[in-house]
């Protein structure tokens, strides 16, 4: 990270530490798709998300000792109240990553706790929410220790991107926008920034999630990013989310929904396509999935609502709608679309303001 852009010269503290900070940080579902990337986490094309604020991470985050006196913090890790080993290795490697950076960690006891809202693995972007969690109860440790008078939201989008790719757009309310594009004034690859001037339709979003299967995914998202490389279909595809990124800002300020929809819909086929079209190929959608799509078209032609899909990287579906159709669309999910979930299980989300602060 030679071009670092925030300040790290921290003075080194001589007394003993001792706190408990919580957050609770969201998911997000992505409109435009990060697929591919490159370097340290640094996407291949640029993404837009709406954060969202039912389907959650809560990380209870305690530290104690001396600062500085060994270079490896103690680091626990429960989650949902139970150790989880393969949780708690990524957690270490990255704090062990970013310890440079928050040399304050060193040395000290940290034990962290964590719950999801939702059931993890499962195509819903636990990683994004988890990994904001952390960050935001490390750059709050940070601002308290050393008295600063805020958190620094592109600081901690940054390192969060470290985590994970889109975490860097879950510390973002409402609209997040991770990756360089010449269109979009302050964009990087670096870290996710809000979009600006919208139609406030967007900020009143739906988004009802369901699980179509809660199980652990057959690729993981690493992997999929990582058969990228070898996709003959890859530059048309970078070239296709710029394009589609344009389109949908322009969308998103004139409040023109259908437009919003349709991107959203052809996205998420999109990124499924690219998973059956790498080598190995792989299909994460189950018939259920299909279905689900399947009803959610013809209940838009016969109605003319305006209700669309997206889907993540896994078989469950996100059903978006605007709030003023929520009447109408909620009796249709669940008298025509629950038959599909495993055990009737739906998150009802909705587009929100990004981490807080539990204590
Ligand atoms: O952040 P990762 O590495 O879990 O990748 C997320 C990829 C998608 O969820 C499929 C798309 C996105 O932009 O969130």
């Amino acid at each position: 990270m030679k071009d670092f852009p925030f300040d790290i010269s921290y003075p080194k503290s001589e007394h003993e530490l001792d706190g408990t900070l919580k957050w609770q940080a969201p998911s997000n579902i992505a409109i435009i798709k990060y697929w591919g990337k490159h370097g340290r986490q640094l996407p291949n094309n640029p993404s837009l998300s709406l954060t969202l604020s039912q389907a959650y991470t809560e990380t209870k985050f305690s530290y104690k000792g001396l600062p500085g006196s060994r270079e490896v913090p103690k680091i626990t890790f429960s989650f949902e109240g139970k150790e989880n080993e393969k949780f708690a290795a990524r957690i270490v490697s990255f704090i062990t990553g970013i310890l440079p950076y928050f040399p304050f960690l060193g040395g000290l006891d940290l034990r962290i706790e964590s719950r999801n809202s939702f059931p993890h693995s499962s195509g819903i972007a636990s990683s994004a929410s988890s990994m904001a969690a952390l960050v935001m109860c490390i750059c709050d440790m940070e601002k308290e220790i050393f008295g600063l008078e805020h958190i620094d939201i592109k600081k901690a989008s940054y390192f969060a991107r470290l985590g994970s790719g889109s975490a860097s757009r879950s510390i973002i309310s409402e609209v997040g926008i991770w990756g360089y594009d010449q269109a979009v004034g302050g964009s990087t690859d670096e870290y996710s920034i809000q979009l600006e001037n919208y139609d406030p339709v967007f900020s009143g979003f739906h988004d009802d999630i369901l699980i179509i299967s809660a199980g652990e995914k057959a690729v993981s998202s690493s992997a999929g990013h990582a058969l990228m490389d070898g996709n003959i279909f890859a530059r048309a595809r970078y070239r296709q989310a710029r394009n589609n990124l344009s389109k949908l800002i322009l969308a998103m300020q004139k409040g023109d929904i259908h437009s919003f929809g349709k991107i959203a819909e052809d996205e998420a086929l999109t990124l499924h396509a690219l998973m059956m079209s790498s080598d190995p190929s792989y299909i994460l959608m189950k018939p259920e999935t299909l279905a689900v799509i399947e009803q959610i078209r013809a209940y838009r032609s016969d109605t003319g609502l305006p209700v669309f899909f997206t889907l993540d990287a896994g078989p469950n579906v996100h059903v978006l709608y605007p709030a003023f159709v929520k009447d109408e669309v909620g009796y249709f999910i669940n008298n025509d679309l629950k038959k599909y979930t495993q055990n009737g299980k739906i998150i009802q989300d909705r587009v929100g303001q990004g981490p807080t602060k539990l204590f």
